[in-house]
């Protein structure tokens, strides 16, 4: 008899009904253990629709890696639209990440534009576009919740001023109405003391939501939830969600508890069984790193991921915890010519190292001046060379070069 490789594989079951619910960028409708913490939003935000224009609101959020910083705002933010909505009280919200939009220009320009799709790129200030945003929003009766996600990465490289930029724009319409009101969200915002007066950083400060690490059994719970959204019944066996909570909770990141059971459900599916056993998860474990976030090195330029592959590269021939920029930029260039790519300048490279430190990819430090004389050294922050490495290879042939 021949065989049917296409009805073979039509046939093939998979452990996984609806695979979407475990994508980095799906926000399920209930937020487990985030109560009170959508609660307390709520409670501070509601004068926004009760009589609009009235105040500007800020609010922080801060909180560890996975702990529900975004999927909280979001869907907060949603819940506040639509309470507008139903009291026709026109209501946007905004949510920029500014690890993308990296300039005060992009994220104004970013927030214009929800307005005026077509306004141009170049020729204004971000003073200007900062401008226009508001006689946008007073021309259209309009209020905004800008959320400005990711921001302790962009403070690092740009400084605190944005903040200081909003905060003063609404403080010094004291008779207007009040348009923008904000919440900022990073693991830790830096304030700088002497760049805001001490009534604006207390009022900052004062309004700090924190989040914790999640324990355990909330990332047993949140995982439960999931498993009946994107699973066939029975399909994860209830040890395989505490194995893999207990894993997940020396970080209490329930986004890397979440790739963990994708990760275990994708290697049920290809050892052909109809189960996830426990086993699956701790394979997982040994396949990937919580630092190893798509959403992070999605955003990296090729140049960048080229870099990285040769940082990782000499990193594992040296077997050593620190290469000099020297030593990687050789690797560089030899990455490049298998990827038929163009190097770039030493300057550049420079750029990128500064970048990518600050993602917290990298880890870098002024060598002694023992035998290789001064110069900048590099490490790996927590993930091993050797996964960092098949890590970016992958991403490199899968798309964009
Ligand atoms: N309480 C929860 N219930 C269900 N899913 C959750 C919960 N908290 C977080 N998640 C999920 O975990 C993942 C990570 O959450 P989120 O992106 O909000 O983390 P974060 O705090 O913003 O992390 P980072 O600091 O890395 O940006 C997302 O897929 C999110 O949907
Ligand atoms: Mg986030």
């Amino acid at each position: 008899m021949v065989h049917d490789y296409v009805e073979d594989e039509l046939s093939r079951r998979s452990v996984f009904k609806s695979e979407q619910f475990l994508s980095i960028d799906y926000v399920p409708e209930s937020l487990p253990h985030r109560q009170s913490e959508l609660r307390t939003l709520a409670q501070n935000f509601t004068t926004l629709i009760r009589s609009p224009g009235r105040t500007s609101h800020k609010f922080i959020i801060e909180g560890p890696v996975g702990t529900g910083k975004t999927a909280v705002a979001k869907r907060f933010a949603e819940q506040m639209v639509q309470a507008a909505e139903r009291r026709e009280i026109n209501l946007h919200n905004i949510h920029i990440n500014c690890r993308v939009n990296k300039t005060a220009y992009l994220v104004f320009l970013r927030a214009l534009r929800e307005f005026k799709p077509e306004f141009p790129r170049r020729g204004h200030s971000p003073e200007e576009l900062l401008q226009m945003l508001v006689e946008v929003l007073d021309e259209e009766d309009r209020y905004l919740l800008l959320i400005l996600d990711e921001l302790d990465y962009f403070i690092r490289q740009r400084g605190a001023d944005i903040l200081y930029d909003l905060t003063r724009l609404t403080d010094d319409r004291l008779n207007a109405k009040q348009r923008v009101s904000i919440i900022a969200i990073g693991r830790r915002i830096p304030f700088d003391e002497d760049a805001v007066d001490s009534s604006t950083l207390s009022t900052l400060q004062r309004n700090i939501l924190r989040f914790s690490k999640y324990g355990r059994n909330a990332l047993y719970d949140i995982l439960k939830n999931r498993v009946d959204m994107a699973f066939e019944k029975n399909a994860v066996m209830d040890e395989t969600l505490h194995v893999i909570s207990d894993i997940a909770s020396e970080r209490g990141d329930a986004r890397y508890a979440i790739e963990l059971l994708w990760r275990a459900g994708k290697q049920a599916d290809s050892s052909q069984v109809s189960t996830v056993v426990p086993d699956f998860a701790r394979q997982a474990k040994a396949d990937t790193h919580p630092e190893l976030r798509k959403e992070i090195f999605s955003t990296l330029t090729p140049q960048h991921k080229l870099f990285l592959l040769a940082t990782a590269r000499q990193l594992k021939e040296t077997r050593s915890d620190y290469v000099t920029i020297g030593e990687v930029e050789e690797m560089y260039h030899s990455a490049c010519e298998e990827y038929r790519k163009e190097p770039r300048a030493h300057t550049q490279i420079w750029e990128w190292v500064q970048d990518l430190n600050a993602h917290g990819i990298i880890d870098t430090k002024r060598s002694g001046s023992g035998q290789r004389g001064q110069t900048t050294l590099i490490g790996l922050s927590d993930v091993p060379a050797e996964m960092l490495e098949h890590f970016i290879a992958h991403l490199l042939d899968s798309k964009e070069l």
